[in-house]
């Protein structure tokens, strides 16, 4: 099929890839030319496992284009997505001006005689598809023919390709049997169950689904606090839990806190538009709050097993808000180094693929950068990690003990092994463990 993506960011550019990979003709579209540009040249702006040789493969076979012609996507293809940012507003709620802005550009192109397919894979708040519909007919003066579907995303930064590729479920929310067939055509490959529903209800799912891993996250975050006051080990109250099937293993990850474009937004977003709707979701507001705390509580920690954290030598190992990917975005790591820098710590990073962006955005400034996670460690007093890279796991403790000034580890991720590492002679404090 001929499918065009509009918004070539993490979302668009990844499933224009992996449209092109399953053998559909995808064009890629998006305002910014200097991206444009750089794609053309076989660049990739964001680091995703499988991303770069997806493109270039499917780049070569003809099947993936790439222009900042809203027009000439529209033109040639019989579905168009619409994958732009929908970011946050101070008071929570969804900034939805990129979204009414590509619905007008797609209005103006629509050509008479056409139909079209257009489909709304930014996470947006519950009703968005209506006003999508509205804005394109009110703007189209051809009486072009076209249908309004949702189908939300369910990918995960640093597994995207495959989360894309393999999906548990896909989500087509439409109105039109038409609209609804085509989709079922684009995912056939896949080869995954497809849900069909209402529209409204496939923008819920996808709110709903990230504030419920968010409250999974939240709900053993709260859970590692009992046990650090009673003395039980949070690990193994998670895998006590989540082997019953009912409840599952995944996302009971105790930690500092979930973090990221997705969860800390779609939270407050569905809250935002809870409220608006007249049944405030008050149980996602308890969620954020134990997402805040733990991070405090973490610090808290730190300083007072440091007692005075000014011009204390410390290192922090991980930027980027999970493994396995370039994205700092209101990453709880870098929470944590602002923190401590602007507390007086002499603070130095090291993160594998985060350090460049975090540089750029300036959001670590006054902290040093390493090149290694042991060359971060030279003669610290305290080590935290703040993200769970596995290249950390793997780095030899008898190394890092030698190079440590006082070899004190504050793991946030509860990435190391308690007993592995005080065995090898380091104090190490984590989450949820004695
Ligand atoms: C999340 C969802 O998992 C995807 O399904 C969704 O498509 C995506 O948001 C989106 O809305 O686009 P993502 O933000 O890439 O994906 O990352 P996650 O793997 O969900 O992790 C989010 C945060 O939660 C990270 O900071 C991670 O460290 C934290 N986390 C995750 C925990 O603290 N504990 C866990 O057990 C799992």
């Amino acid at each position: 099929m001929k499918l065009c993506i509009i918004g070539s960011g993490y979302v668009g550019l990844v499933s224009g890839a992996c449209f092109a990979e399953v053998g559909h003709e995808v064009i890629c579209v998006d305002n910014n030319q200097a991206k444009i540009d750089m794609l053309l040249k076989g660049k990739i702006p964001i680091y995703e496992p499988g991303l770069e040789e997806l493109i270039h493969k499917n780049v070569a076979a003809k099947r993936l284009h790439f222009t900042t012609s809203t027009e000439e996507g529209v033109d040639k293809s019989d579905v168009v997505f619409i994958a732009v940012p929908t970011p946050p507003q101070p008071d929570g709620s969804v900034d939805l001006s990129y979204i009414e802005k590509v619905a007008r550009e797609i209005a103006v192109v629509l050509k008479a005689g056409t139909y079209r397919v257009i489909v709304d894979k930014s996470t947006v708040p519950v009703r968005t598809g209506e006003k999508v519909a509205e804005t394109i007919r009110r703007y189209n003066k051809t009486g072009a023919e076209f249908d309004v579907v949702s189908n939300p995303e369910f990918l995960r930064e640093g597994c995207a390709v495959s989360d894309l590729m393999n999906p548990d479920r896909i989500v087509v929310g439409g109105n039109s049997e038409k609209a609804v067939a085509l989709m079922q055509k684009v995912y056939e490959p896949f080869m995954a169950p497809v849900l069909v529903t209402d529209i409204n209800s496939a923008e819920l799912i996808k709110h709903a689904a990230n504030s419920f891993l968010a409250l999974k996250i939240s709900y053993i975050n709260a859970v590692a606090q009992i046990c650090e006051a009673s003395g039980a080990d949070v690990e193994k109250v998670a895998a006590g839990i989540g082997s019953d099937k009912r409840i599952g293993r995944n996302f009971l990850n105790a930690g500092i806190g979930y973090g990221g474009s997705c969860f800390p937004k779609d939270i407050a977003a569905f809250i935002a538009i809870s409220d608006e709707l007249g049944v405030p979701f008050t149980l996602l507001k308890e969620v954020e709050k134990i997402n805040e705390a733990q991070r405090e509580r973490f610090l808290t920690k730190i300083r007072s097993a440091l007692w005075v954290l000014q011009e204390k030598k410390v290192a922090v190992w991980g930027l980027t808000f999970k493994p396995d990917t370039d994205d700092v975005r209101s990453s709880v790591a870098i929470d944590v180094v602002r923190a401590l820098v602007a507390e007086g710590a002499d603070v130095t990073v090291y993160d594998p693929k985060g350090m460049e962006k975090a540089t750029e955005y300036k959001l670590i400034e006054g902290a040093k950068l390493a090149n290694s996670a042991l060359e971060a460690a030279q003669g610290a007093e305290a080590l935290i990690i703040a993200t769970e890279w596995k290249d950390f796991a793997a780095v030899d403790l008898e190394d890092l003990k030698k190079v440590m000034h006082t070899p004190l580890i504050f793991d946030g991720r509860n990435l190391l092994n308690p007993e592995t590492v005080r065995s090898a002679g380091l104090t190490y404090t984590s989450i949820g463990r004695a």
